[in-house]
């Protein structure tokens, strides 16, 4: 059997991974700042994790939600105290599209309405109804179209209000990343979420955060949406949250009551995954790493809006989006094979930056050089 080809990929084969650095099968090391695509929240193989993950595989990995599972309790608890968000309630699933999925399903249940707002360059997973709220309409099979999304421009205060005004009345959820990640690193402007936010108090509607990416530190506070200060009713999660263990979630405020069996998940929230999150958690607490995005994140966006030839650097924390302009378009690519490095991208021009919220200054430090030098190279 072969596999299915739905990526195109690098051709390296990664079998060992530390903090912030990855090594192929040649033993050659690589500097991540990629994180797996935004997933590697405290580090490859932290230690605690590691512990953490082989304690639980060695009493219990998996049983079903039909049976009290305190670790999911101690997750929800502890999620609440590092987040802020105490009072709001969880729901346990496998992935950020299903969180999304989740959301958005219990938002109609909630409103019982139909109609979600969306917005211009949105990402927000490949199963069918977050597939539908995603603006890339390759990801979107026949199947999934629904005359139930709007999509909106981003960042479009009035547009939202036009749109609201006319059918506030039908209007289930808006849906938004507090800093867009597949569509190249867009910051939500704090006037507009709070918009969101009024527009959604008026009319009845529920605001969804979709913090899958942009969420748990990585912004430097642990929900970007919480830079505009106020609350969203839901928010999804993922990637950081098991630190590459699957495993996502929502966080639902309290006035959206919970009924039986209107979600529901074989394995999300098991033990295992449980263990995980909890070992990101306590170690994110433990090495402060929150304040590290903000300071590593702060010394890289300075130094690259120092370098001439890169354009627009933006994002918050460690999550960082830059330009690369036609002369220096290889950029990506040759940080890749001449310097070792693992950078994201955006299409068409834009690289992206997701590294392990713990990553080192030095690291930020060596990134810096190589982009120069690397670029320095490209014009000679
Ligand atoms: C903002 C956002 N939402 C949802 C998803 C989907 O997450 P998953 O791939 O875990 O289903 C992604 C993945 O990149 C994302 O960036």
């Amino acid at each position: 059997m072969q596999l299915f080809d739905v990526y195109p990929i690098n051709n390296i084969t990664i079998t060992k991974a530390k903090g912030s650095y990855v090594w192929d099968d040649q033993g050659e090391q690589y500097l991540d700042l990629y994180g797996g695509h935004a997933v590697i929240s405290i580090g490859h193989t932290h230690p605690h994790w590691v512990k953490r993950i082989e304690e639980q595989l060695n009493k219990i990995a998996f049983y079903s939600n039909s049976i009290k599972i305190p670790l999911q309790v101690q997750l929800a608890e502890k999620l609440g105290k590092v987040s802020g968000k105490e009072d709001y309630q969880l729901f346990l699933c496998n992935s950020g599209a299903e969180a999304n999925e989740n959301a958005l399903k219990l938002a109609s249940f909630h409103t019982g309405r139909k109609k979600v707002v969306a917005f211009s360059k949105a990402f927000h997973g490949r199963t069918s109804l977050a597939v539908s709220v995603t603006d890339n309409k390759n990801y979107v099979a026949p199947v999934n179209e629904t005359d139930n999304v709007i999509f909106l421009p981003f960042n479009d205060e009035k547009a939202l209000e036009a749109c609201f005004k006319k059918q506030g009345d039908e209007i289930s959820s808006v849906i938004i990343e507090g800093i867009q990640g597949v569509g190249g690193i867009n910051v939500a402007e704090v006037s507009f979420l709070k918009k969101i936010r009024s527009l959604c108090d008026q009319y009845g509607a529920v605001y969804i955060a979709d913090s899958v990416q942009c969420g748990y530190g990585r912004s430097g506070k642990f929900f970007s949406h919480d830079f505009a200060g106020v609350n969203a009713d839901i928010y999804s999660m993922a990637k950081g949250m098991g630190n590459g263990f699957p495993i996502g979630g929502i966080i639902i405020a309290p006035h959206i009551k919970p009924k039986h069996f209107q979600l529901g998940t074989t394995f999300g929230g098991n033990h295992l995954a449980c263990a995980a999150a909890l070992a990101v958690l306590e170690v994110m607490e433990e090495e402060k790493l929150l304040g590290n995005a903000v300071m590593v994140g702060k010394y890289l966006r300075e130094e690259l809006e120092k370098i001439d030839e890169i354009e627009n650097v933006r994002g918050r924390g460690l999550m960082i989006g830059f330009d690369v302009p036609e002369e220096i378009k290889d950029l990506k690519k040759n940080l890749l094979i001449n310097q070792k490095i693992f950078t994201g991208e955006a299409k068409p021009n834009v690289i992206r930056l997701l590294p392990s919220l713990a990553l080192k200054k030095r690291d930020a430090e060596h990134f810096i050089e190589a982009v120069k030098e690397e670029i320095e190279k490209m014009k000679g």
